[in-house]
Order: C-alpha cells, then structure tokens, then sequence
C-alpha cells in the first residue's frame, strides 16, 4: 500500500518543521503517511495546489503567505476558520481537479490553547488575557483563545482599526462564551495580565518589545508564537521582568496534532514528539517560525 501524501504549502517552506513532526505522529500511530514540503510560487499558489490534488494527495498544511487564499479557495470552511478568515489545514475531500469539496480549518489556536493549558500547566477560564498583535498569527488564535473562557482578552496593536476590526468580527462569538473582548493601542494596552502573547515580529525587527513590562506580574505567562533565535529578544525580556517565558513550539506541535486527527481521525501523543522537537530546537544553529 503507498502511503497517503500531504505536504506543508508555502513561501517560504524550506526550514519548516512541519514534516519532521508528521513523520514523528506516522510513525507513532502506525499511519501510512508521507508528508513533504509545497513551495508556491506567490503568485501560483491555487494552482499548485490544485495539481497537488490531482495527484493524488490527501491535504496539506498552509503556511505564510497563502493562509487567506487557502480559506478563501475551499468549498467548506470549520466555525474556527470562518472566525479567522484564514486556513491553516486543508483536506481534500473532493478528489475531481476541482476545488468544490475541500475542507478548510484553521488549527492554530486550539494549537495555542493546549500548549498554554496541558504543556505549559496554566489555565485560561477566569484569566486576563493580553493578545499583542492583530496580523493573521493573532487573528487566527483568537476565536479559539475565547473559547477557553477567560474573564478578558485584550487585543493590542500598533494599528488600533485592524484589532477593532477583529474584535468586532468575535464580539458575538465573546459574548456567548462570557468573554469581555477589546482592541487597545500600544500605549495604553492595560496591566498584569495573567497571559501574554505575543503574535507580532515586532521583536525580530529590532524595535523591541512593543509594549511596558507593566503587562506583566510576578509569575504571568508570557509566550510568543515563535520559536528558535527567532523568540529570543521576547523570551529574555519577559524573563528580566519576572514572568514564565514560553515560545511557540508547543502551539507548532499541537496545531500539527489537531491537523493529523483531522486528517486520519488519530490523536497523536503530543508530549514525546514537544520532546524531541525541543532538544532539536534548542540546539545552536537552529531557526525558525512557523
Ligand atoms: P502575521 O500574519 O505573521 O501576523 P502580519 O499580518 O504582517 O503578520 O502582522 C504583523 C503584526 O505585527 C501586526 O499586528 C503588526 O502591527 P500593524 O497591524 O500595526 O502593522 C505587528 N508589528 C510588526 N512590526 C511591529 C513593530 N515594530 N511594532 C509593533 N507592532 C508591529
């Protein structure tokens, strides 16, 4: 029996770990799986995609930049992409050259909310949240992160208009789950939040944290998305100010875990592959963002 293809699609793909983690899971389960790497050209991504199909390949994963053309291109959306507007999990479910049947999810922030509740131990019902950044990384963990039932989420962004937009595109979806929602700018963004995160590259610009140590207290769980030097400048920054650091290889692990078992209906055990994904990352020489 050949395995089942899927791929990570992107521009950039090259250092993607995606395809180490889903060889780990395969392996792990017993699943006939091949997964590689897609790199689109920019201006070709709905046809690579679609050629890709045809041969044969089951779904892929959508990294930087595409994740909007991804939504924008299947037939079928989950609640969770809808809320995001962008797709990071694709499963071709139609198998005819064409686009009609596929489904499009986005698993990133229920990736995030089980780094941030098993890995890293810490609960977000009652919590206050800070969520820095309002680009497609934050946009897209936010439906999820409310979700999970914390007393507040802040959004705090340089262009205020943009958070204002996507908190108003979750206010109905917040106030069901009991969540007081809001945009802020950077100057006045609030203090001591319980969580932080960090979706911005705000930090590998080299303009620095764009927001006070105030948003921290003694013991708050500060977690950028990225991993690798990539989150260095932040995870210094927060641990200089008293707060737990955590980068984003947790989030990368379990939105993987979330795309397998959409793909295969096979939970994979997270905690092994964190493991050796960990000791890899934190060797020198190493990068990444997911
Ligand atoms: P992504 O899809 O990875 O989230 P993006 O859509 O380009 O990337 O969004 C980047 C986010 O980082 C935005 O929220 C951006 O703020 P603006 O919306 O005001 O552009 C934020 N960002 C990038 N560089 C920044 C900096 N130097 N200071 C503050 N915020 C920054």
């Amino acid at each position: 029996m050949t395995a089942d293809r899927y791929a990570v699609a992107g521009n950039p793909v090259e250092h993607s770990r995606s395809p180490l983690i889903h060889s780990l899971f395969a392996q792990a389960t017993g699943q006939s799986v091949d997964y590689g790497r897609l790199l689109c050209p920019l201006d070709a991504f709905k046809p690579t995609l679609l050629a890709f199909a045809a041969g044969g390949a089951k779904g892929c994963n959508v990294t930087v930049p595409f994740k909007f053309e991804a939504f924008e291109m299947a037939a079928r959306r989950s609640p969770r992409a809808e809320l995001a507007q962008a797709a990071n999990t694709l499963r071709f479910d139609a198998q005819n050259g064409a686009d009609g049947g596929w489904l499009a999810d986005n698993t990133d922030g229920v990736g995030l909310v089980r780094d941030i509740t098993v890995h890293a131990g810490v609960p977000l019902e009652g919590q206050r949240v800070l969520l820095l950044g309002a680009g497609g990384a934050s946009a897209g963990v936010l439906g999820p992160l409310i979700e999970a039932r914390p007393a507040e989420i802040v959004m705090a962004n340089r262009t205020i208009e943009k958070a204002q937009a996507i908190v108003d595109r979750h206010a109905a979806w917040a106030a069901q789950h009991g969540v007081k929602l809001s945009a802020r700018s950077l100057a006045e963004p609030g203090e001591a939040f319980d969580v932080f995160i960090n979706g911005t590259a705000a930090s590998l610009s080299g303009s620095g944290i764009p927001v006070g140590p105030q948003v921290l207290r003694p013991g708050t769980l500060a977690l950028d998305m990225m991993y690798g030097p990539a989150a260095q400048t932040f995870l210094q920054w927060a641990r200089d100010h008293g707060a737990i650091a955590r980068d984003g290889l947790g989030m990368l692990v379990e939105q993987a875990a979330e795309a397998f078992y959409i793909w295969r209906g096979v939970r994979p055990d997270t905690k092994p592959v964190l493991a050796h994904m960990r000791q890899l990352v934190d060797q020198p020489k190493t990068d990444g963002a997911h």
